[in-house]
């Protein structure tokens, strides 16, 4: 268990989500990442958790960070974008953790090319959800509020 007398949720985001609002907005929505982050922050004090929210466009630096998080946190939200889609590396560090793991998209990946149909992720995840855009965060982390509760 995490160090802390909160349940420790680490947030985690994939190559280019820093840029939401930015890109292909009709795909992903207009909120920011900062936008999407901030209400994170205000839903788990009221929740009763903490959040730790990161996002990298480098695979190793997401690795890394997964890492850091071994016995550190109480579960994860992981939007690994692209590299959903291409990283036994990723799927091999959340495999070091004993904790819920939600895999999320903003986008129905199912609905969109082939190429996105395959998660390395998905495998080693509690729960999947895709397609509820920036709102789906906030249900991610109602979800595991109840998850690590027990409830
Ligand atoms: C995504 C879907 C991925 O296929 C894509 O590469 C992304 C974002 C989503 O949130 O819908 O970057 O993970």
């Amino acid at each position: 268990m995490a160090n802390t007398n909160k349940p420790v949720i680490l947030v985690l985001n994939g190559p280019n989500l820093n840029m939401l609002g930015k890109r292909e907005p009709e795909v992903y929505g207009s909120t920011t990442l900062d936008e999407i982050n901030e209400g994170l922050i205000t839903q788990a004090e009221e929740l009763g958790l903490e959040v730790q929210c990161f996002q990298s466009n480098s695979e190793g630096a997401l690795v890394t960070r997964i890492q850091e998080a071994f016995q550190n946190v109480d579960g994860i939200i992981i939007n690994p974008a692209a590299y959903t889609h291409t990283s036994v590396a990723i799927r091999d560090a959340l495999l070091l953790h004993d904790v819920p793991i939600i895999e999320l998209h903003l986008s129905n990946v199912y609905k969109r090319e082939e190429f996105r149909h395959k998660s390395f992720v998905s495998g080693v995840a509690t729960a999947q959800m895709a397609g509820f855009g920036a709102m789906g965060y906030n249900m991610a982390l109602q979800a595991m509020a109840d998850m690590v509760k027990g409830g």
